[in-house]
């Protein structure tokens, strides 16, 4: 008996390493454990046939065979489980048991972030932010700013062109391209040919025109200019436009803003250099710098002279000043009674010197390293 056992279990573990399916494996177990006639059942069934003293033997020897085919039956059960789970990961199918991916969250552009911030501090003194378009007209860029054509000052300004023509301006006024002013306010012939804006002052002019004062406004927003690029100069830049006018407001109001700026965007730590400059538009007129983060504003580094400040220990931020009795007159203000400040800083320089970026075109090559690190 115990050899024929033997031979029958060798067989049932044969059988079952061969089987193929889950089903191959029921009829295997069927075939010997089967309750009704399973090989190793009818065996158990026929014990008390046998002689008394010969029962105990056969039986331990049954129910050894029985524990190995069951325990063989499950091991290629669970073995036939984990194969078919491998083959459909395989097939590309979820795996729920895996942890999910982390979900990388966005940020704010540098960019965007020092606009946010200039404005808030400028709405902090109450000041109202405004837009306006990018593509503009001449009058509004450079002849209400008192930049006629053939003025030299149009030379500082690598102005885009998009119509030199001026018939050509006028079929885009009539299509409505110049904004609301441009769609018959003011015969469209007066406004000269269309631009990129190459500075956000134009927004003084279209704000004057459509308010009586007091007006506070902040204007940030994209500028351009055909120009060389270097590590502080972009041809696509962001500015901030600044205008205030009202009774009695002087030069000490137009320094005490900018002081009160530089001290809440720096948290006083950066220097202000605050000296005369020329600007058609204000007069008197100044230039704003702060002292460069990168050399402290010695001009030089380890490396030789200061590539960022180009030596000379400053970065210069803003122009400003009070604003032109004859820009006042041509928005029909009475500059008599009326007088105001203006200034426009460039966002970028900024940025750099808040996040301490050696070149400003590291915040437009869309290097997520970079820009993920500042
Ligand atoms: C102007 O654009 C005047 N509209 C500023 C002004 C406004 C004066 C109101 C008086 C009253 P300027 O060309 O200097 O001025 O530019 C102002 C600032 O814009 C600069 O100080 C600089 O910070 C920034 N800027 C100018 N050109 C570039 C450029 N190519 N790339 C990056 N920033 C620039």
């Amino acid at each position: 008996m115990a050899d024929e056992l033997g031979e029958l279990t060798k067989r049932a573990l044969r059988e079952i390493a061969d089987a193929k399916d889950a089903a191959a494996l029921e009829t295997v177990r069927v075939r010997y454990l089967g309750r009704k006639d399973g090989e190793i059942t009818t065996r158990v069934k026929s014990l008390a046939a046998l002689p008394v003293a010969e029962r105990p033997a056969a039986g331990a020897a049954l129910n050894r065979a029985k524990t190995d085919i069951e325990a063989a039956l499950a091991e290629r059960e669970r073995a036939m489980r984990d194969q078919s789970l491998a083959a459909s990961l395989g097939g590309q199918a979820e795996d729920l048991s895996l942890p999910g991916r982390p979900v990388r969250l966005g940020r704010l552009h540098p960019i965007s972030r020092t606009i946010r911030d200039v404005s808030r501090i400028f709405l902090g003194m109450g000041f109202e932010s405004v837009e306006g378009p990018e593509i503009e007209w001449d009058y509004y860029n450079f002849e209400a700013l008192n930049i006629p054509a053939g003025h030299p000052a149009r030379d500082k300004f690598n102005t885009l062109w998009v119509a030199q023509d001026a018939s050509m301006a006028v079929s885009l006024a009539r299509t409505g391209t110049g904004g609301s002013q441009a769609r018959g306010e003011r015969p469209a012939r007066d406004l000269g040919p269309m631009l990129f804006r190459t500075h956000t002052s134009p927004m003084q002019i279209r704000t004057m025109e459509q308010r009586r004062p007091p007006v506070r406004i902040i204007v940030p927003g994209r500028c351009y200019r055909f120009e060389a690029t270097d590590a502080t100069h972009e041809s696509v830049f962001f500015q901030y436009e600044g205008l205030a006018i009202d009774e009695k407001l002087s030069m000490a109001d137009l320094k005490g803003v900018l002081y009160s700026f530089a001290r809440q965007i720096f948290g006083g730590e950066r220097k202000v250099r605050f000296r005369p400059d020329y600007f058609p538009f204000t007069e008197p007129s100044a230039e704003i710098a702060f002292d460069c983060f990168a050399c402290n504003g010695s001009g030089v580094t380890d490396a030789g002279r200061c590539a960022t400040c180009v030596g000379s220990g400053w970065i210069e931020a803003a122009g400003c000043g009070m604003v032109h009795p004859d820009v006042l007159r041509r928005v029909g203000y009475d500059p008599a009674k009326y007088q105001g400040f203006a200034f426009g800083g460039g966002v970028d320089r900024l940025a750099t010197v808040l996040t301490g970026t050696p070149d400003i075109r590291l915040f437009y090559q869309n290097d997520l390293r970079y820009l993920e690190s500042v």
